[in-house]
């Protein structure tokens, strides 16, 4: 069958997307990239924060108005609103066919030919508070093992998962009722699903978990750390580019940030949430450290990788959030320089210890303008940071066409494209060089910046 497959949220769920396409594929349907010439439409959803949950729900409207018309159609909603909605979801929309949990996803293509004879189904987890913990995840793991490299959306990079799961339990995070416990994937397993796809070109991987710093598989004596993987991966052939995402602050011991200072290929940058950088507002988050904590574990790795580029989010509006509280965000952006951080407004899910425990008390229009104001101290440090760059010579990882062509002020001549690419620090780079340099690595000189954006020359158009 025809089928439409959109993505919403986070990195995780656009990998099990990638690995849905691999089986769907497998099992002999067609991926559609308009939803009008589907038989499927499938949403593999976010819960993280409210409003992406009701983007999904006003396409299920749409779906649900098609069918109404007499429109033969399979509803699906797969990923971390599925498990969250569960049956709940099929009551009050009738027209969803399919509910598939993130834990669930092998058993999609079976899900589909029921539907196709009219049968409903909703397969999620179980309550992990009811289940004893699970030692392995070797089913759902297969999927990963079992992905075909030419699926993957981009001919250069990939996201390899390293672990399932979190156990960090953050009160305002929906993730680890969804996602289930905590495992870390077999090493070997880890190793050959990179092999291969490095052998199929991808020279850039991405090694993906919820805190995928606190990798640890042990069997026996044997006991891997992060720090071992990165090592046993960095040695793959035609391996450029090893980077991970996302990190917790308190699972980084000094050996991850030797392990990216000397394993050439890792990448110098880490994506490590602070959240907040009030002592306060941590503790009732969750989070595990202190401000001081943070503070030291940044003057460590900076200590440690030379030139590090580190990446942060931020939740504005957390509740009993203080102004006092804000500007020890503010702060904390201002002393830690990040490349960029990403924020958030806080919005309380059903069933976390925050919903259930604090008062939403900070308003909408306060929200609104904490978040602008992060924003605006963060694009002012982006900025300099990115002017500090101009005249220096960057190696750029070509990604395609830059799909805004008119940022770069001068147009590109005839023969060339605007290209973007990024540096191993993740920094975007656009610049004009002839076209199929894609997936190529190559060295530009940085001309001009903006908060967002490098802009450079292409070394061979000096
Ligand atoms: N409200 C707002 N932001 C949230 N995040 C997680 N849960 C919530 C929530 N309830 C943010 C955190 C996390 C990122 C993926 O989403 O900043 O790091
Ligand atoms: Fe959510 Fe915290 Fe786990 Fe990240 S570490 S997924 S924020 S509970």
């Amino acid at each position: 069958m025809n089928i439409y497959l959109e993505t919403m949220g986070c990195q995780m769920n656009r990998l099990d997307s990638e690995l849905l396409v691999s089986r769907l594929c497998a099992a002999g349907h067609e991926i559609v990239d308009d939803p009008a010439h589907a038989d499927a439409v499938l949403y593999n959803t976010c819960s993280v924060r409210q409003h992406a949950e009701q983007k999904v729900l006003s396409r299920l409207g749409a779906d649900g108005q098609r069918k109404q018309a007499g429109l033969k159609l399979i509803v699906g909603v797969l990923g971390c609103m599925a498990q969250r909605t569960g049956q709940e979801l099929r009551k009050r929309y009738p027209q969803v066919d399919i509910v598939c949990g993130p834990g669930q996803l092998t058993r999609l293509p079976e899900l589909l030919t029921a539907a196709d004879k009219g049968q409903a189904s909703v397969a999620i987890d179980p309550d992990r508070k009811h289940q004893p913990r699970p030692t392995g995840c070797e089913e759902i793991d297969d999927m990963d093992l079992a992905r075909d490299p030419s699926r993957s959306s981009s001919p250069s990079q990939a996201f390899v998962r390293v672990m399932r799961g979190c156990d960090k339990f953050c009160t305002y995070c929906i993730v680890p009722y969804l996602r289930g416990p905590e495992i870390s994937r077999r090493p070997d397993r880890i190793v050959e699903e990179t092999r291969r796809l490095v052998q199929a070109g991808r020279s850039e991987i991405t090694l993906l978990g919820q805190t995928v710093n606190s990798y640890r598989w042990q069997a026996g004596e044997l006991s891997v750390r992060f720090s071992d993987l990165l090592a046993k991966l960095s040695a793959i052939p035609g391996l450029r580019r090893l980077r991970f995402v996302t990190s917790h602050p308190v699972d980084f011991g000094d050996d991850i940030f030797h392990a990216m200072a000397d394993l050439q290929n890792v990448c110098p940058y880490l994506h490590c949430p602070a959240q907040s950088g009030s002592d306060a507002v941590l503790k009732r988050m969750g989070r595990r450290y202190t401000r001081a904590d943070y503070d030291g574990l940044i003057d460590r790795a900076s200590e440690i990788v030379p030139d590090v580029s580190i990446a942060g989010d931020f939740i504005v509006g957390f509740p009993g959030e203080t102004e006092a509280d804000h500007q020890a965000s503010i702060d904390l952006i201002r002393r830690t320089r990040y490349k960029n951080s990403f924020i958030f407004k806080y919005s309380p899910r059903p069933g976390t210890a925050a919903a259930e425990r604090f008062i939403d008390d900070v308003d909408d229009a306060t929200k609104k303008s904490r978040n602008n104001e992060l924003l605006a101290v963060q694009n002012e440090i982006s900025l300099v940071n990115h002017r500090r760059m101009i005249g220096s010579t960057v190696e750029v990882l070509v990604e395609g066409p830059s799909p805004r062509a008119d940022r770069q002020p001068d147009a590109p001549p005839p023969g060339q494209t605007q290209l973007i690419g990024r540096t191993v620090g993740d920094h975007i780079v656009v610049f004009n060089a002839p076209d199929g340099l894609t997936g190529q690595y190559v060295d530009v000189t940085i001309t001009g910046a903006t908060a967002l954006t490098l802009f450079g020359r292409h070394a061979e158009n000096q």
